[in-house]
């Protein structure tokens, strides 16, 4: 469905954090409101029966629309003005011409597959991905005969390139390659530019799981993706308060997967728009700031002797890795992995047992530090096997930097990383120590 909405005047070039308190919302159309009401309504009502009947032939794109009236309102399942700025003010981060809100991440990837994924075709996809993402590929699809293939995130395309001429001449050509980039939890880069290219020559869609690194840090469609999806659970609403997801892409990718969403009912509620329109306003500030934060965290974490490996987009283990960091990104985000040296599973549950500020617990992009075990939680349901093959080991935590003090994050790992040896009391640690010193508001 074509987006119509009333946009304020003369914002051309102007940056998308000037815009999020704006753009998208005319306040002279709700009393004049400076922000806008929360739509809370489940059907609108008509002016007379012509405006109805014009409506549904408009929705069913039985008609032309009018390019310059708004756009009808009938039934929230179909569109409702939260969910319409919404998307008019996530496009601008992404450059997108059209986004579409959804229940959650999952509702948002799954409506996509099945709006553009035949039945009988197949889709390439990287591990690691999300849990929920690996079941629906992994087990989901193929149960209803859609074929799937994996490769390891961060592979050369020529390797994808291979697996997509095998799924041609075995008569399930490839309709979607699939990719997080960064990956969670590993933090793996994938080259959205190289699959982009390689997908469309073999006619399928290159579609980016954006989360970790958000519209700020990565814009996937300027690398050549045709489809960059969000949990807006994470950075997007970036207050653990709500659950959403997006997809943005061009006009006519969108409207069939629009199309799919009003007839699945995977839509987002209009609370839950309006409270992303409030995060959207922050985005930038908080993701910067978490950003920050987590650089000093993960080099605290890399020199740390009861550390062996740190998983954070801002360390690149190979030219390659860095080749894509310089290509598609312009800052690392705030989620870390890592590893405990000579530990497994219980140490790691020693240490999630041990944080005092930072919270156990799921998810990641709150404006508070989480911490988790992939092995055991995100990731449990990807066969063991499967994940010590993808790098997810039972000494894996995963922690996804908030915006407190780093001082105070610092100390608060440093005090849970000294339970780990029986003979060292937790204490309060230099990092706190220090922290006191530089302390300044
Ligand atoms: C990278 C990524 N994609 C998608 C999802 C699914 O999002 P949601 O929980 O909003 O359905 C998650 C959830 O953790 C995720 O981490």
């Amino acid at each position: 469905m074509k987006k119509r909405s009333p946009m304020p005047p003369d914002t051309k070039g102007m940056r998308p954090e000037s815009l999020m308190m704006s753009y998208g919302y005319l306040p002279e159309l709700s009393e004049g409101a400076v922000k806008p009401p929360i739509f809370q309504t489940s059907t609108f009502a008509f002016k007379n029966a012509q405006q109805a009947k014009e409506a549904f032939a408009e929705a069913y794109g039985l008609e032309e629309p009018d390019p310059l009236r708004p756009l009808h309102l009938i039934y929230s399942r179909l569109n409702n003005p939260d969910l319409d700025i919404v998307e008019h003010r996530l496009n601008l981060w992404d450059r997108a011409e059209e986004s579409a809100v959804f229940a959650s991440g999952m509702a948002a990837i799954s409506t996509s597959i099945l709006a553009l994924v035949p039945i009988g075709s197949s889709v390439v996809f990287a591990r690691p991905v999300y849990g929920g993402t690996d079941y629906l590929l992994a087990i989901i699809l193929p149960e209803m005969g859609t074929v799937t293939r994996e490769f390891p995130a961060g592979s050369e395309p020529r390797l994808v390139e291979g697996m997509l001429e095998e799924l041609e001449a075995a008569g399930t050509p490839c309709k979607m390659v699939f990719f997080e980039t960064p990956a969670n939890p590993t933090t793996t880069l994938t080259d959205i530019a190289g699959m982009a290219e390689v997908a469309h020559r073999h006619g399928a869609l290159c579609v980016v799981d954006n989360t970790l690194l958000g519209p700020l840090y990565q814009q996937p469609l300027r690398h050549g993706a045709d489809l960059v999806v969000y949990s807006a659970t994470k950075y997007l609403g970036g207050h653990s308060d709500l659950v959403a997801g997006v997809v943005l892409g061009c006009a006519e990718l969108m409207s069939r997967v629009k199309l799919y969403r009003t007839i699945l009912g995977s839509m987002l509620d209009p609370h839950s728009a309006w409270l992303l329109l409030r995060s959207l306003e922050t985005a930038k500030l908080r993701m910067t700031c978490a950003r920050k934060n987590a650089e000093k965290v993960a080099a605290w974490l890399a020199e740390h002797p009861k550390i062996s490996k740190v998983y954070f987009p801002g360390f690149r283990p190979s030219s390659f890795q860095e080749e894509i960091y310089q290509r598609q990104c312009s800052g690392p985000g705030a989620l870390i992995s890592f590893e405990l040296a000579n530990s497994g599973e219980a140490e790691a549950f020693r240490v999630l047992d041990s944080v005092r500020l930072i919270k156990l617990a799921v998810s990641l992009g709150g404006t508070e530090s989480l911490i988790e075990h992939p092995a055991t939680m995100t990731h449990a349901d990807i066969p063991a096997e499967s994940q010590r093959k993808i790098g997810i080991t039972p000494a894996m935590i995963r922690l996804s930097v908030g915006i407190e003090h780093p001082a105070d994050l610092i100390a608060d790992l440093e005090q849970a990383l000294a339970y780990l040896d029986e003979a060292v009391a937790p204490t309060v640690g230099s990092a706190q120590l220090a922290s006191a010193k530089e302390d300044a508001p």
